[in-house]
């Protein structure tokens, strides 16, 4: 178990430079975490490398992106050469695929049996295919890399769902599932299904950093022979430190059934860190983006932030003003909030919460009357808003992705320590030196 190594204070001013260059491995999406990092690095005048993890064809081809999808992202440059990692998607001609696997799998999924074999073997072959990726990748990234430069590398992957219906149900029970369509997710877990995506979430949240640290080493040599220094950043999740009566207790999301996965992030970081390779991981709050979105409840601890930034000003500037912002979204105005308080305070004291406190025991399974009261405090907190479509989370999540950018982009600069954790309280700290963005 990696030790808890939060953030307490800003990281000194990094030393990177314009013409310096971001490189976002994998897909920049609305919402996502990795714009603050783009975000934080386009202040200082680097430039920005994009990836992509492609499409696949109906057929099962995986290919770049068209022409038209390229423009439709409004960005670039992108280096068009799919990044899918993982193995559940069929390949067009190969002679079996995940969905032959899970075709055996019936009503009874809890005792179905899998072919762990032919698991290995499309797991052998999916990772093949996504170090020959990324080798073409950078080898397109090369020649965009100044002499002398220093360089960034975020690591943005997380994924690996095998993409089934029968599966889909189970997982929706797992995360969404109250009274008699609650989901245990250690049942889950102890079967082959959960057995399958251990190894899935692996393959595409941890391996892949792996693989690219190794893969860029020869590049690395390259940069670092001509002066530059290389960074390695991801981002992780183990919980994350918010404001709970008073004082900053962590706290986590249950079920995070990848945490497995996002501990051998952790693992890889630490074995690149161990050979003197600047990587960490960097474990971040609960937001809602297009990933996150399936999980109901995971945006309760990020209400908080609003507490923690009015904890940590010394005058209230910031947080009067995002307090205002986010009770106009409210149909009671202030009153809302303070019903939105009250929520999450039965919320974080109920005995049923009472393992979500627990670091050792990371990542917990849920419990019935856990997700009963998850869901619920979660709905009763998206019923408080005037419309479903513009809720407050939407601009937390927007402040928390844009300061953790800021710390990992600055933090990325020395290498002193593999993993971190960013908790409310420096999310708050950032926010108040470096403002809104608005
Ligand atoms: N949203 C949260 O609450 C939260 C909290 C802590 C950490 N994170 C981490 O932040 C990172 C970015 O996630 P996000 O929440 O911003 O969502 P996002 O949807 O914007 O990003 C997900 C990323 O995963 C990539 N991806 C998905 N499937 C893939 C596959 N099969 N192969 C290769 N790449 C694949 C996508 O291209 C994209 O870059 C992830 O590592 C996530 O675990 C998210």
């Amino acid at each position: 178990m990696t030790e808890f190594n939060p953030i307490r204070t800003l990281p000194d001013p990094a030393g990177y430079r314009p013409g310096d260059v971001l490189v976002v491995f994998g897909e920049v999406f609305g919402r996502g975490y990795v714009n603050g990092l783009i975000e934080a690095a386009e202040t200082i005048g680097m430039k920005v490398i994009y990836g992509t993890v492609g499409r696949r064809e109906k057929d099962g081809t995986l290919r770049g992106l068209t022409e038209a999808e390229l423009a439709e992202k409004g960005h670039g440059p992108i280096i068009n050469v799919p990044l899918e990692a993982g193995f559940t998607s069929a390949e067009p001609g190969a002679d079996t695929s995940l969905s032959d696997v899970l075709a055996t799998v019936g009503r009874d999924w809890v005792n179905a049996k899998l072919d762990f074999n032919t698991i290995e073997t499309l797991r052998a072959s999916g990772e093949r295919r996504f170090r020959a990726s990324v080798t073409d990748f950078l080898a397109e990234l090369r020649p965009h890399i100044p002499a002398g430069a220093n360089v960034v590398f975020a690591h943005t992957m997380a994924g690996g769902i095998p993409a089934s219906k029968q599966l889909l149900v189970v997982t929706n029970r797992i995360f969404k599932g109250t009274g008699a369509r609650h989901q245990s997710s250690r049942e889950f877990w102890d079967s082959d299904l959960g057995r399958l995506s251990a190894i899935s979430f692996e393959e595409v949240s941890a391996r892949t950093f792996g693989h690219l640290i190794d893969l860029s080493s020869a590049l690395r040599d390259e940069i670092t022979a001509a002066g530059g220094r290389v960074a390695y950043t991801a981002y992780g999740y183990h919980g994350t430190e918010c404001l709970i009566d008073g004082a900053y207790r962590w706290q986590s999301y249950v079920p995070y059934l990848q945490g497995l996965a996002k501990i051998e992030l952790e693992n890889i970081a630490a074995t690149a860190h161990a050979n003197g390779i600047n990587a960490a991981v960097y474990n971040a709050p609960e937001i809602l983006t297009n990933s996150s979105g399936i999980f109901v409840g995971v945006e309760l601890p990020l209400y908080r932030l609003i507490q923690a930034i009015e904890h940590e000003e010394t005058e209230p500037k910031l947080s009067s003003a995002i307090r205002a912002q986010c009770a106009a979204k409210l149909t009671d105005g202030a009153g809302g909030l303070d019903q939105a308080w009250a929520i999450l305070e039965a919320y974080h004291a109920a005995p049923e919460t009472g393992f979500i406190y627990d670091f050792p025991s990371w990542p917990q399974h849920n419990t019935a009357e856990q997700m009963d009261l998850m869901v619920d405090s979660a709905m009763a907190l998206r019923k408080l808003h005037r419309d479903d479509h513009d809720l407050i989370t939407t601009d937390l999540s927007h402040l928390v992705y844009r300061a953790c950018g800021h710390i990992m982009l600055h933090a990325s600069w020395s290498l002193d320590a593999p993993t971190w954790w960013m908790g409310h309280d420096i999310v708050a700290k950032t926010l108040i030196e470096i403002g809104t963005g608005d």
